[in-house]
């Protein structure tokens, strides 16, 4: 069901150090900060040639991305995302399997423009899951 890994999404303390990192440590194509407001996000996209890094850092208060800051103030992987052609026949194979769909279970529309649902971690060793239908 699930094809190719689009992203792993990575949240930072701080965006300028982690793009400076990528860009002129790792040598790696990056691309400027954008500003998500619906996601409460800032995010830098970073292209690789199999897939993409997203350096998340919070924008505004109630920011998803502070929480996992705070429990890990050198930041870390939040989660990776994988592509799928169908997403609302992905997520009724996933819910009758009893995998645990977060919020209301309707796709929302990503940083990509493209619908997006994502998974709970504990019934995915521990990884928070996106599916991006592609
Ligand atoms: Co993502």
């Amino acid at each position: 069901m699930i094809g190719r890994l689009n992203h792993v999404a990575i949240a930072v303390p701080d965006l300028d150090a982690a793009a400076s990192l990528y860009r002129d440590t790792l040598g790696a194509k990056v691309g400027a900060p954008q500003d998500e407001p619906d996601h409460g996000v800032t995010v830098i996209f970073i292209e690789l040639p199999n897939t993409k890094i997203e350096l998340l850092y919070p924008l505004g208060e109630n920011s998803p991305i502070q929480g996992f800051l705070d429990k890990n103030p050198s930041g870390g992987i939040h989660h990776i995302c994988y592509e799928v052609d169908d997403i609302l026949a992905a997520r009724d194979h996933l819910q009758a399997t009893g995998a645990r769909v977060l919020g209301s279970g309707e796709p929302k529309i990503g940083a990509h423009g493209k619908p997006v649902l994502f998974l709970h971690p504990k019934d995915f060793t521990g990884t928070l899951v996106e599916l991006e239908q592609v």
